[in-house]
């Protein structure tokens, strides 16, 4: 049997080209070596409020962008989380084997409940449910971004716990993070990773940002006070640009340092829009054929549910039964 393949992604906000470049480009890469489950994890999205109607409609449009940017579902499982219950069976299950204290240490939960008034039981079980995604499917290997590295490890600790209480159950899953673009910076503030929830239309390039917004936003971005490219001496802005461009064209780190060296910073952000604009054209023309196909992405979120079940059916009661819950 091969590997696994397990990755998810919140149908929050718009889709920017940090999740392309952290993770969903990898995903479409290395689809083919392994048996991959992409999810889109709508259980997640509401350990926030959500107006009902937009989470629907984005469900969708996330659904359509992944298959644009070449997920492909003769190959891969598309699903959407909440339409495989067994993610929220296992999640409890493993809820009951996880000290409140590891959840307690998660950096995530802690700034994300600093903005909120009151926080849902949801935010700190949000990890938890995460490891549930992983574990269900037995994944060896999950592509992410960094800011996912921490619940990684959660996910690990889970696991071997339940293993050592209960016996050899999962397997460990392993992160898998991309060389170059694991950690994408917001174009205004390069001190903040680039996130789909910041507010601020110079933040971040959306995916199906047009080509001139994806300009502006990129000719505008903070740098710093030296006039031009400096390898031994640059800020984090210009770092951002210079790994976005790597990112998206894949051009090696002696190559960059010639072709970049003494370039002023207007010349490289032209440069580095031009890639980002060129990558990003032929992903949103498939964006717009699939959306505009009636009932073809709901007809693949239905078969990438069904493919998904009985994997997810056989750990459930494998976890059941190494528990002593009751199996009929
Ligand atoms: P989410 O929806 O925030 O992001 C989806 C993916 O994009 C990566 N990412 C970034 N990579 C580089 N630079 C950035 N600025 C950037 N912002 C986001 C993320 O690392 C992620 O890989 N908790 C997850 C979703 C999830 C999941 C899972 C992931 C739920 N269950 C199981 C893997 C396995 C999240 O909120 O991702």
């Amino acid at each position: 049997m091969r590997a696994r393949v397990l990755s998810g992604i919140q149908p929050t906000g718009s889709p920017h080209i940090g999740n392309y470049l952290g993770a969903l480009k990898n995903w479409a890469r290395i689809q083919y070596d392994y048996e991959s489950i992409y999810c889109i994890v709508d259980l997640h999205a509401v350990t926030l409020y959500q107006d009902p109607q937009e989470l629907r409609a984005k469900i969708l449009e996330l659904a359509g962008m992944l298959l644009a940017i070449g997920i492909d579902p003769k190959h891969s499982a598309l699903v959407v989380q909440s339409a495989v219950p067994e993610h929220t069976e296992l999640a409890w299950m493993l809820t009951c084997v996880t000290p409140v204290g590891w959840l307690e240490r998660m950096t995530q939960h802690k700034a994300k409940a600093e903005a909120q008034e009151t926080i849902g039981d949801g935010l700190l079980q949000y990890p938890v449910l995460m490891a549930a995604d992983i574990l269900l499917y037995q994944a060896a290997i999950v592509p992410v971004g960094e800011d996912q590295k921490q619940h990684l490890e959660l996910a690990r600790d889970i696991a071997q716990r339940f293993n050592s209480l209960y016996g050899e159950t999962f397997v460990m899953p392993a992160t898998h993070l991309p060389t170059v673009g694991a950690r994408i910076m917001g174009l205004d503030d390069p001190e903040t990773k680039m996130s789909k929830s910041a507010v601020g239309s110079g933040h971040a390039v959306s995916l199906l940002d047009p080509p001139a917004a994806i300009r502006k936003k990129i000719m505008r971005s903070t740098t710093d006070s030296n006039p031009a490219v400096d390898f031994q001496a640059m800020g984090a802005g210009v770092r951002n640009l210079l790994s976005i461009y790597q990112a998206f064209t894949g051009t090696d780190g002696d190559a960059m340092e010639a072709q970049f060296t003494g370039m002023r910073y207007g010349d490289l952000k032209k440069q580095v829009a031009d890639a980002v604009v060129a990558s990003l054209e032929p992903i949103q023309k498939r964006y717009h054929e699939i959306v505009a196909e009636p009932g073809y992405v709901a007809r693949v979120l239905r078969e990438g549910a069904e493919r998904v079940t009985p994997i997810a059916r056989d750990t459930c009661d494998k976890v059941k039964h190494a528990m002593g819950l009751y199996t009929a």
